[in-house]
C-alpha cells in the first residue's frame, strides 16, 4: 500500500520508551525517576493553583520559571529558555540546526532518542564509539557537524566528562554543542560556567530525574542570548502549560530539599555501586542515578528476565555496545537491598 508518510518516516522504528507498568506493587527501577516525591512547595502550589487560570493560555516564555532558574545559575532569563522536558529542546536543536546537509555528531553507546531524531530530521548521524573507559573520542572534533551533542554524565554508563575537555571540544567545533545535562544533579560538576565563555554551547536540563518531576515534562536550555533567541523562533508557541510553569518554579526554588534528595540518591548509588561490584558485577562509576552493570556469569537478557519474574524493571536495551550490560536506576535503599537480594539468587540459579 502507498504510504502518506515521508521515506524517513516511513522507514523510522521510533523511540522505544522505558515500559511503564501500571502496578504499583513493583520496583521499578527502568527509567531512572527519582525515588523521593517532588518537593513540599510544590505540592502547597498544586493545591492552592486555580483551575480558573487554566482558561487562559500560559505565558509563552515561562517568564516564572526563567526568573528563578537564571537566580539558581546567576544569570539573566534572556539565557535560559522553557521546554517541554528535555526531549522539546531536543526536537528543537535538531530543526534548528541539522537537515540533510548539515550532519549531527555524538559519541555511543549514549542516549539511544539522538539517532531517531536524526532520522525525522533526514540529517546523518555520526557516531563515534567512546572507548572502554568512556572517555571522549578525540575524533569527535574532527566532524564538521553542524551539531554534536554530549551526554554529560552519559546514559546509559553513568561516565563524566570533565568541564575542561568540555570547553577545549567546544572551542575546535565548527559547529554548535548541545550538552545534555538531564543526569547532571547527580553529578558533583557541571558545565553552566562555560556559558559566558562559548556562544555555540546549548546545556539541556531536565526536571524529570534531579526533581523528581518526570511526569510534568519540563525542561529548560541555558545559553547565549543569541542562541536562545533563536530557539525560541522555533519553540512550540505555548510549549509548557501554565501549571507546568507554576509547579516547576516552585521546585527549582527550592534548593534544601533539592539538595537533601540529590545528595540521598548519590548515597544510595555508591552504596548500589559497592553491592553490585560485590556480586561480581563489572560496574563503571556512576555520576547519574543510574548504574551500568554486566556479570560475567550470567546474560543480562536473563537477569532481565528473572528480575522481571520478581516484580522488578531495570532496563535492558540490546543495541550495540550494550548487549549484556543492565542499566539500573538507583532506588531507595531498601529497593536496592531487595534488588540485590533478588540478584544473589538469580546469579546462583544461573551458576548451577
Ligand atoms: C540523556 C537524556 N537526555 C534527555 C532526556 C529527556 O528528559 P525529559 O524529557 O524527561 O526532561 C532523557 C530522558 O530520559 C535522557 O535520558
Amino acid at each position: 500500500m502507498m504510504s502518506y508518510f515521508r521515506d524517513n518516516i516511513e522507514a523510522l522504528e521510533g523511540y522505544t520508551p522505558g515500559f511503564q507498568p501500571k502496578q504499583s506493587d513493583i520496583i521499578k527501577l527502568n527509567t531512572n525517576e527519582n525515588p523521593f516525591p517532588p518537593s513540599p512547595e510544590v505540592m502547597k502550589v498544586l493545591g492552592a493553583f486555580e483551575a480558573e487560570k487554566l482558561r487562559r493560555y500560559p505565558d509563552p516564555m515561562g517568564e516564572d520559571f526563567r526568573q528563578a532558574a537564571a537566580k539558581v545559575h546567576g544569570m539573566k532569563p534572556e539565557n535560559i529558555m522553557c521546554c517541554n522536558g528535555g526531549d522539546d529542546l531536543l526536537t528543537m536543536a535538531f530543526r534548528a540546526f541539522c537537515d540533510e546537509s548539515r550532519p549531527v555528531a555524538y559519541p555511543v553507546p549514549t542516549y539511544s532518542l539522538y539517532p531517531v531524531l536524526a532520522k525525522m530530521q533526514n540529517c546523518q548521524a555520526i557516531e563515534i564509539p567512546f572507548d572502554d573507559e568512556f572517555n571522549l573520542p578525540v575524533k569527535l572534533t574532527k566532524t564538521d557537524a553542524a551539531l554534536t551533542i554530549v551526554c554529560n554524565p552519559n546514559a546509559p554508563s553513568g561516565s563524566f566528562v570533565s568541564i575542561g575537555e568540555m570547553a577545549s571540544l567546544a572551542d575546535e567545533l565548527p559547529g554548535v554543542l548541545l550538552i545534555d545535562e538531564a543526569y547532571v544533579d547527580f553529578a558533583e560538576d557541571n558545565c553552566t560556567a562555560l556559558i559566558k565563555d562559548f556562544d555555540n554551547i546549548i546545556i539541556l536540563r531536565s526536571l524529570s530525574k534531579g526533581y523528581g518531576l518526570a511526569g510534568l515534562r519540563f525542561g529548560y536550555a541555558m545559553a547565549q542570548p543569541e542562541l536562545i533567541a533563536g530557539l525560541m523562533k522555533i519553540k512550540d508557541s505555548y510549549n509548557v502549560d501554565a501549571l507546568a510553569i507554576a509547579l516547576a518554579a516552585a521546585a527549582i526554588k527550592d534548593r534544601e530539599y533539592f539538595n537533601k534528595t540529590t545528595n540521598e540518591v548519590k548515597k544510595a548509588r555508591d552504596i548500589l555501586v559497592e553491592r553490585l561490584r560485590g556480586l561480581k558485577f563489572k560496574v563503571p562509576a556512576s555520576r547519574a542515578n543510574f548504574v551500568l552493570a554486566e556479570s560475567k556469569s550470567c546474560p543480562a537478557k536473563v537477569i532481565y528476565e528473572k528480575l522481571v519474574q520478581r516484580n522488578i524493571y531495570v532496563r535492558y536495551f540490546n543495541l550495540p555496545g550494550l548487549e549484556n550490560k543492565l542499566r539500573i536506576t538507583v532506588g531507595t535503599i531498601e529497593q536496592n537491598e531487595k534488588l540485590i537480594s533478588a540478584l544473589e539468587e538469580i546469579l546462583r540459579d544461573c551458576m548451577k
